[in-house]
């Protein structure tokens, strides 16, 4: 047994006002232990804490605290993340926005734009493969991404919804369903940039259930993913999802649909780097050393 010291870090201290200041731990014991003893001690539960050692490094679930070395008198910093939602609940509420907002601009014609109109070949398709990606992503939500984090601040939902709420949902839908008197793009690119989309999500369907795979119901096993879309990149799932807003931008011709596109891959790239960044560390030696980051054979 060692003693090491708690001390609380950031706004929450009032919260964290039962935090003992000195607490006994055995270096075998596991993280998620030490989590759930500081939860119940706090009665803030264990979703809510980020333990923290003085260089910052977070105690990760799925080890022991050997990993970290504590000694006698090592300080482990607690922080209350705030009141947390279900990470499930975050997706299916901010996919739930751009489900509801596109039908209501599409069939809305007279109150939003001033007239009635037939929509376009172009219109209805981006409507059909919108509303599917979306759906697709609700499923995946519900049934198929095995997450590692039950819950995360309740805070992150306003951001997160906003992304899809306001960028993909208000903002695409204004602009493509309004009155279009454009002619239709030519036959050859609308087969092509439909077929496109197809192979987008599907492939991209392919890339999670892979994922999904890698860990065992109930775990937060990580290993590394082999296979479709994995021998070219870290994380071919962004990159099809990219390929599939490619595709919706070319066929309606859209600035607010290329908006999208480019603030959605930036954050993806953004996030690709990271868990490409971690694949090689944690592990390293064993991570194919040609896998590119997002962009197969590029970057
Ligand atoms: N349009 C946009 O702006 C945008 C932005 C981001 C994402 N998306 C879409 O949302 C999808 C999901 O995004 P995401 O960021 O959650 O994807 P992700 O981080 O790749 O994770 C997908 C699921 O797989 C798990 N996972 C990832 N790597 C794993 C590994 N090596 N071993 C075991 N499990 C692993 C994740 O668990 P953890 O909980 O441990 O991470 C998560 O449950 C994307 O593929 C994309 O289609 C869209």
């Amino acid at each position: 047994m060692v003693e090491i010291a708690l001390k609380s870090k950031g706004k929450g201290g009032r919260s964290l006002s039962k935090l003992p200041s000195t607490l006994d731990v055995q270096p075998t014991q596991s993280v998620e232990d030490l989590y759930q003893k500081i939860g119940r001690l706090t009665g803030l539960g264990k979703d809510r804490l980020r333990l923290t050692l003085i260089d910052n490094t977070v105690l990760a679930d799925g080890y022991d605290l050997e990993k970290y070395d504590l000694q006698k008198g090592s300080t482990v910093f607690v922080k209350d993340l705030g009141y947390q939602i279900a990470w499930r609940t975050v997706f299916l509420i901010e996919y739930f926005g751009p489900l509801i907002i596109h039908p209501f601009f599409y069939y809305l014609q007279k109150p939003i734009y001033g007239k009635e109109f037939e929509h376009t070949r172009e219109q209805q398709t981006v409507l059909c493969f919108v509303l599917l990606h979306f759906i697709k992503r609700e499923y995946e939500s519900a049934f198929v991404h095995r997450f590692s984090n039950a819950t995360m601040p309740l805070k992150n939902i306003f951001k997160n919804s906003g992304h899809y709420w306001l960028i993909s949902g208000f903002n695409i839908a204004y602009w493509v369903y309004r009155p279009d008197s454009r002619p239709s793009i030519p036959d050859g690119i609308y087969y092509v940039a439909s077929a496109l989309w197809v192979y987008a999500e599907v492939s991209n369907y392919i890339t999670h259930i892979n994922l999904a795979s890698l860990r065992p119901a109930g775990t937060k096993e990580r290993k590394i993913p082999h296979g479709y879309g994995f021998n070219w990149v870290s994380c071919p799932n962004y990159f099809f999802e990219i390929l599939g807003w490619f595709a919706i931008c070319i066929i309606s011709r859209s600035l607010s649909s290329v908006i999208f596109l480019i603030v959605s891959a930036v954050t993806m790239w953004a996030w690709a780097v990271k868990k490409h960044k971690r694949y090689r560390r944690d592990f390293a030696g064993k991570y194919p050393k040609n896998r590119k980051v997002l962009f197969p054979f590029l970057a």
